[in-house]
């Protein structure tokens, strides 16, 4: 990374518009800072994320087709800047609150309503990129923002590939990468996806990863990826837990694809049932339309609910 700009600097756009950079990091990624800038002409405060050449030119190709699927729940891209110093090159995006993993750190345990807001809202994005062969392969928490509405904006799309159904290189982040990543042979970039989306849903719910190493040795982590029993716990909702069992399934053949997830019962939990006759008259006409107004935010855990799903 080029030295840090000691005060704030002006910088000029393709587009012509001029930004003012601070100087301070805002965030970190393993290839790029972000910076807070300021839109001189509009006034509005941008996230300014500053990467190499290298880094940049796929990135940018891939953000191009990004822009054409035209969906809330993926990252906008306003504009870049191609030369900010020798080798390295800047894109200008709006300024999002917090990333997910900001968020469950802050608020520790999030209600069940909550989880499936958020995760229905990663997977309206991710069905939008699938539906037009874009394949994601770095969902994480981190990559996961909420803008200031605590709506979902998907973001980084530095490792996405664009029309191709199966790849050959290893990449994302260990603790989400699906298990047949780790064996050498070619994959299915979108069955990849959902098993990061399944670890992603796992975390919502339960607020640990299910694979993870306390030492940070990859090759545990890669190790309970391939074989470690995925134990639920007995506190998830019953409709989440049918969801993460076919989620984080290691055959890939069985494992949910956007459209299961999209369809499945944690995302469209089934009305409540209208009240009958006799609890009508019992409770009076007005506290009925109250009662069936209220969101259902209570459940029974079933009994079983403890899962291990079977290692391969
Ligand atoms: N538009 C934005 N608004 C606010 N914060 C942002 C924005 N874009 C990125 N960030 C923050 O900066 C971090 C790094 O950005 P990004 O993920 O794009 O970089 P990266 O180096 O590609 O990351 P990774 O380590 O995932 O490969 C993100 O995790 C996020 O928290
Ligand atoms: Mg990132």
């Amino acid at each position: 990374m080029p030295d840090q700009p000691s005060n704030v600097e002006i910088v000029t756009a393709v587009s012509g518009r001029k930004y003012s950079l601070n100087p301070k990091v805002m965030r970190k990624g393993t290839n790029a800072q972000v910076l807070t800038g300021k839109d001189l002409q509009t006034g509005t405060t941008v996230a300014l994320k500053l990467v190499t050449r290298a880094i940049f030119e796929p990135e940018l190709a891939i953000l191009s087709h990004v822009q054409a699927i035209k969906n809330p729940r993926l990252v906008k891209l306003l504009d870049y800047i191609e030369n900010y110093k020798p080798n390295y090159c800047i894109f200008v995006f709006p300024l999002y609150e917090r990333n997910l993993l900001e968020h469950i750190v802050c608020k520790r345990n999030l209600a069940v309503s909550e989880v499936r807001k958020i995760f229905g809202q990663v997977c309206e994005g991710m069905q939008a990129l699938h539906a037009n062969d874009v394949a994601h392969l770095d969902i994480k928490l981190e990559n996961i923002m909420l803008d200031s509405d605590d709506n979902v904006v998907i973001i980084d799309f530095g490792l996405a590939e664009v029309g191709r159904s199966v790849i050959t290189r290893f990449c994302g982040s260990y603790a989400y990468v699906a298990p047949e990543l780790l064996m050498e042979c070619p994959y299915n970039p979108y069955k990849a996806d959902c098993w990061s989306l399944g670890v992603l849903l796992f975390v919502l719910l339960c607020n640990y990863l299910p694979f993870d190493s306390n030492e940070d040795d990859v090759q545990k982590i890669f190790k309970k990826i391939r074989h470690q029993p995925i134990v639920i716990p007995f506190t998830v909702h019953p409709d989440a837990c049918n969801l993460l069992q076919v989620l984080l399934e290691r055959d890939i053949g069985k494992r949910a694809t956007m459209s299961d997830i999209m369809s499945s019962r944690f995302l469209n939990p089934a009305p409540k049932p209208a009240p009958s006759a006799a609890q009508m008259k019992s409770v009076g006409p007005i506290a009925v339309v109250k009662q069936s107004l209220r969101t259902v935010r209570s459940w029974t855990p079933m009994p079983q609910q403890a899962v291990a799903v079977k290692a391969c």
